[in-house]
């Protein structure tokens, strides 16, 4: 579709219509990402006009403009946080060196596969959630679930323009396959577990986008200091949309919790499910499973890669000027670690700069703990004495030290036969999944809301609850 490629079509602050480079790798990639929307984008709704947020310049006032599209015709854009003047790189081997505004050749793979590695997550997750548009609980929620797919495409395209820019013909061969593999597909899958995982309710949705994407916000934040400046900038301005989508997982989860309240107090907990809330035990156990799911994607606790990251001045941690020392040399971290045959946890210190998966890990875990606090809130505001906990870190973890093993959600180490015998306390049954997948029927009236959900407590950018955030 030559001409298709015009800053009117596709906002951005790269100067796109003077990069000729770009502008032809952009008319071949566009179509191919616009046919993959269609396969795999949300199914239904193409044709509705829903209230998006798009991104149309990085200033204050234009980054969230707001307006009824179809979401074929939304305008995914390519913005970087405004250059810095003289940024210089703030961590690792080149700390006070000039940031990078080009790949060096010595960490080009390594960049890559960290670029393409966040990248296939976007697409992903869009996948992942494809089905949902049939059973959303309010027309208000429908709308935040293709506003967080929008915006995974649009991060699709951020990590696209950086391949694109930067990495010559291989990285348009690394842009191309993002939109080849498929989420939970047998021969070619995303790249990392959990977005193989489907979400096929709301629940799971709202964990999602509560617990992922908050990896998602970590990561991101550890790029975000990058010494690959155009990385770096890239990574600051997702940051922007991504708070949004944590909000929707955040306050999905409350919302839940809040119905649950209601039905306890007023009809009592024995009404809880002929009232067609969710119970609040079911509530934790979906808690426990993506939360736990989520901690995978931080990787290995003692990582070599990630110490070579850090040490190349790749990807630092979260804050990363907060620390008040830089090279993370001649520290350590103290690990736990889980004794084979004795199943006992001891703990052992290793070099810091080998620990940054985990210093990022409990970062991300500390974050998810106010999510909770505030889930527990609702609970203390109807005087109910119920609360709702994170595991413990070694809890139901698939890679790392700790898979291989069981954990109690205290943390307390246990065989395979009392791990048997006890995780459908912990973790979901296929019952109770059967149970919340019996909630997920569609409420589509304008200002009505299902019966497992509380409203929200207001709608999107000042628009009432019963407002046409869809139009059927
Ligand atoms: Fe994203
Ligand atoms: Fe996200």
């Amino acid at each position: 579709m030559p001409g298709f490629i015009t800053d009117e079509r596709i906002p951005n602050n790269v100067d796109l219509s003077s990069d000729k480079r770009l502008q032809r790798a952009l008319e071949k990639w566009q179509p191919a990402f616009l046919d993959w929307w269609t396969e795999m984008g949300p199914e239904g709704f193409q044709g509705n006009e829903v209230f998006l947020r798009t991104a149309i310049s990085v200033e204050s006032g234009g980054w969230a403009h707001f307006d009824h599209v179809r979401m074929p015709e939304y305008r995914w854009g390519i913005f970087l946080e405004p250059r810095e003047k003289e940024r210089k790189i703030g961590f690792g081997d080149h700390a006070g060196e000039a940031a990078w505004q080009t790949v060096p050749g010595e960490y080009r793979n390594m960049l890559r596969r960290i670029i393409v590695t966040q990248g296939d997550t976007e697409p992903a997750s869009v996948e992942q959630q494809r089905l949902l548009g049939k059973t959303a609980p309010s027309l208000y929620d429908l709308r935040n679930l293709f506003q967080v797919n929008v915006e995974e495409g649009r991060h699709l395209w951020a990590m696209v323009y950086l391949l694109h820019s930067f990495f010559g013909r291989d990285g348009r061969e690394e842009a191309d396959d993002m939109l080849e593999r498929r989420s939970g597909d047998a021969d070619s899958p995303r790249i990392l577990g959990t977005f193989n995982e489907p979400i096929d309710d709301w629940l799971s949705f709202f964990c999602f986008t509560m617990f992922t994407d908050r990896d998602g916000k970590y990561q991101l934040a550890a790029l975000a200091e990058s010494g690959f400046d155009p990385l770096a900038r890239t990574c600051r301005f997702m940051l922007t949309e991504e708070a949004h989508h944590m909000f929707v997982g955040d306050t999905g989860v409350n919302r839940i919790i809040e119905r649950w309240c209601q039905v306890a107090t007023e009809q009592g907990r024995d009404k809880v499910r002929s009232e067609g809330a969710i119970p609040l035990d079911i509530i934790q156990k979906y808690v426990n499973f993506w939360f736990s799911c989520s901690m995978d994607l931080f990787g290995g606790e003692q990582s070599s890669n990630a110490a070579d990251y850090f040490a190349a001045g790749i990807k630092g941690r979260f804050k990363e000027d907060k620390f008040a020392e830089h090279s993370a040399l001649g520290d350590v971290y103290t690990l736990q670690k889980i004794d084979a045959s004795s199943l006992k946890v001891y703990t052992e210190e290793i070099p810091l700069r080998n620990a940054m998966n985990e210093v990022l890990r409990d970062g991300y875990k500390a974050d998810c703990m106010k999510g909770v606090n505030r889930w527990n809130k609702t609970l203390a505001k109807f005087g109910l004495e119920e609360r709702i906990t994170l595991p413990d870190h070694k809890f139901h973890r698939q890679i790392g030290l700790y898979s291989g093993f069981h954990f109690a959600p205290d943390g307390t180490p246990m065989d395979d036969a009392a791990w048997e015998a006890q995780k459908d306390k912990w973790l979901p049954t296929q019952e109770d999944r059967d149970y919340v997948q019996s909630l997920m029927k569609p409420c589509y009236e304008q200002g009505k809301i299902a019966s497992w959900i509380a409203p929200p407590r207001k709608g999107i950018n000042g628009r009432p609850f019963d407002f046409d955030y869809v139009r059927l």
